[in-house]
């Protein structure tokens, strides 16, 4: 388990992510957010790459980020070097992403997920180790296709 994390919405994932924060805050994690903290209408990919310095600055080892979807912050996200976005609304893909895809970003759609799921997809997303082993080769060619493109 990490005890610390990043995280980040716009304004349609921003009344999750506060349950989110409760939540995590509520299990002794320290959270960090990057922002929205108004309904105001805004831009994720704003608040993705916000989440994604302070990842690749290794403030913190993992981060969650929360819009209507999930997936204009999971493409957002996966723009970047060295992060893994994963969009889930599953408990096992959240798991799974996790062991073998060493996943540092979780992205969730307000939209899409209640709050009672959303918070046991951070759960597991934060208290799930990666694999590494035969899995290390893999993620390492997702590394490679940013420094050949
Ligand atoms: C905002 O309306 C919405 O488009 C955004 O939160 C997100 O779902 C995009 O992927």
């Amino acid at each position: 388990m990490v005890n610390k994390i990043i995280i980040g919405s716009d304004h349609a994932g921003l009344s999750l992510k506060l349950k989110v924060i409760e939540h995590l805050e509520s299990r002794g994690v320290e959270v960090v957010d990057v922002g929205t903290h108004t309904s105001d209408s805004c831009n994720y990919p704003d608040y993705a790459t916000a989440l994604c310095k302070k990842i690749q600055s290794g403030e913190a080892e993992l981060g969650i980020l929360i819009c209507g979807t999930g997936i204009g912050m999971s493409m957002a996200a996966n723009k970047h070097n060295g992060i893994r976005a994963a969009c889930c609304s599953d408990t096992f893909s959240a798991r799974m992403t996790r062991m073998h895809n060493n996943a540092n970003v979780l992205c969730m759609g307000e939209r899409v997920v209640g709050a009672g799921l959303a918070c046991d997809l951070a759960d597991l997303f934060i208290d799930t180790e990666y694999l590494g082993g035969r899995h290390e080769a893999r993620v390492q060619m997702l590394a490679d296709i940013e420094t050949s493109n």
